[in-house]
């Protein structure tokens, strides 16, 4: 879907969601970070704020987390995620969920997360963004279609992109725990959104471009219910 204006990916999106939780209100709602969703959470707290949408029966599974930083730094995206999801949108916090980068063993905490998503029915919508490198949640260039949540290294482009959060370069976290691509495919839909055309290559190679490890996007196109929403600026590959 192509729309006139970055607004307009967060309202369609954002119309998306709510139908979903308005038809089921224990929906399990897949959240992402990154500027790309805000467009969405934005017009989500209108529809709250309103009184026409209620996550407090809501569930909520984050993609991704920071290795490295404490729980309460301002960019882990536990707090992230409080900051611009549970505390504007009223879910409650108890039901939502981030994966635990500070776990003493990493491994089990990421294997726990995927068995804590299927005991809670598996997510139901998925919110994605894309980074300008392809990469959805922290699932980096040559990451495995089939993967689990787990640790990874972040690319030296995802940390780049992503230095604008912290104070310089060398504060970016360098591995993370992310939700694996086949992890991300079991959800019932999935909602990419870009904006912009620094994503323009990446939304072409995603959309239009052969599947590939080097485009973990491209896993997209295996889904039987994927929809990709885009401002004209990040449409313009294709
Ligand atoms: C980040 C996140 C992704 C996000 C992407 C794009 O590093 N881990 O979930 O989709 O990169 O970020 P943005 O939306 O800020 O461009």
């Amino acid at each position: 879907i192509i729309l006139p204006s970055a607004a307009e990916v967060g309202r369609v999106a954002a119309a998306k969601i709510a139908s979903r939780v308005t038809e089921k209100p224990t929906a399990v709602i897949g959240l992402a970070t990154g500027s790309s969703p805000q467009g969405i959470y934005a017009d989500l707290k209108r529809r709250v704020d309103a009184g026409e949408l209620s996550f407090a029966l809501a569930r909520g599974f984050a993609l991704d987390e920071y290795l490295g930083i404490p729980a309460d730094h301002p960019q882990s995206y536990l707090s992230v995620i409080r900051r611009d999801v549970v505390e504007p949108l009223g879910f409650n916090p108890d039901r939502v969920h981030v994966p635990d980068g500070r776990a003493a063993d990493p491994e089990f905490a990421a294997r726990s997360y995927d068995s804590a998503i299927a005991a809670a029915g598996g997510v139901d919508i998925q919110i994605l963004g894309i980074g300008a490198n392809g990469h959805i949640g922290f699932n980096e260039p040559t990451s495995s279609f089939a993967s689990r949540t787990r640790v990874k290294t972040l690319a030296p482009q995802t940390r780049e992109d992503n230095s604008r959060f912290f104070d310089s370069l060398d504060q970016v976290p360098t591995h993370c725990m992310t939700q694996g691509l086949g992890t991300i495919l079991d959800a019932r839909e999935l909602l990419l959104v870009a904006q912009g055309d620094g994503k323009a290559h990446a939304i072409a190679a995603a959309v239009e471009g052969p599947l590939s490890s080097f485009v973990p996007a491209s896993a997209l196109q295996l889904h039987e219910h994927a929809t990709v929403i885009v401002d004209e600026a990040a449409a313009t590959g294709l």
